[in-house]
Formats: C-alpha cells, sequence, structure tokens
C-alpha cells in the first residue's frame, strides 16, 4: 500500500520543472555578468590610421553656413573653420579644459567652449576662460577638383 505523499511523481512534469528552474538561473546569470564582461573588456581605440582625412568640399553648406564643421579624425574631432577673409584653419575640437567639444562663434570671431566659456583665437590661442593651454593646431590644403567644382579640403597632422 502506497501513502499518497509517496505516490509516484510524473517525471515529465519534473523535468519540465528543472529546465523552466535552469533556463531561468542560466538567463539570470547572463543577464548579471554579460555587462559586467563587457565593462571589463578593453575599449578598442581606432587610431587614424593616416596622417590626414578628407573634410569634404570646400563648398560644403554646413561650412558655408556656420564657418565650421566638425570632422572626425579617428578618435579626435577636429574643428575646421572658414575665417571671414575664406581661409581654412583645423584645431583639435577638443577643449583644454575639460574634453568639451569648441565650436566657432563668427559673431565673435573666435572658438568657444560652451562648457565653461573657454575662448580661442583663430590661431587656437587661449583669449578667455579656463583653458590651460591652445588648441593643436592641423594643417588644411585644398585638392582641385579635375572638372573645375569645388576643391576638396584635407586635414593633416602637423
Ligand atoms: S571644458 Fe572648455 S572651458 Fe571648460
Amino acid at each position: 500500500m502506497t501513502l499518497p505523499s509517496e505516490a509516484p511523481r510524473d517525471p515529465s512534469r519534473r523535468r519540465l520543472v528543472n529546465r523552466l528552474l535552469g533556463g531561468s538561473f542560466g538567463a539570470l546569470f547572463a543577464w548579471i555578468l554579460y555587462p559586467v564582461l563587457r565593462f571589463l573588456e578593453p575599449v578598442e581605440v581606432v587610431e587614424a590610421a593616416a596622417n590626414q582625412v578628407e573634410a569634404g568640399r570646400a563648398d560644403d553648406p554646413d561650412l558655408v553656413a556656420n564657418g565650421f564643421k566638425i570632422v572626425p579624425f579617428g578618435n579626435d574631432p577636429v574643428i575646421l573653420v572658414q575665417t571671414p577673409e575664406g581661409e581654412h584653419r583645423a584645431f583639435s575640437a577638443t577643449c583644454t579644459h575639460l574634453d568639451c567639444i569648441v565650436e566657432y562663434r563668427p559673431d565673435r570671431g573666435l572658438i568657444w567652449c560652451n562648457c565653461h566659456n573657454g575662448q580661442f583665437d583663430l590661431s587656437g590661442q587661449v583669449v578667455g576662460g579656463p583653458p590651460p593651454r591652445p588648441l593643436r593646431p592641423y594643417r588644411v590644403h585644398a585638392v582641385e577638383a579635375e572638372a573645375g567644382g569645388a576643391a576638396t579640403l584635407v586635414i593633416e597632422k602637423v
């Protein structure tokens, strides 16, 4: 005679519960482990393979309308400025104070960091605010188009 508590259990039901529990623990483990592993994995640093990048055409609407544009140069953003005289200059766009991205203010004739009102002249020198060092300069040269269109601007490490 078998007691009710000793009644044979349904093995397929037990297997199903075990699988559900195992899957839940596996999902929980992955949910916790994945961000930890992503955090510990070193970030891949992509350096500019070359010493120069193309910055687009000299008649780029953004450049003409705003007087500047930000150009990616490997991991460094570079600010390409078109002066009121039409000259092109380029500097690291990373402020030397606390690494905010600078912008060109044509109304003030200077490169400006809106984080703490850092100000640089069009030679990259600090003229106001807390930045401790000038902006790193880049060389800009124009490659004339073959068909007579606008030249292509190329930014180069100095
Ligand atoms: S980060 Fe540019 S002035 Fe502070």
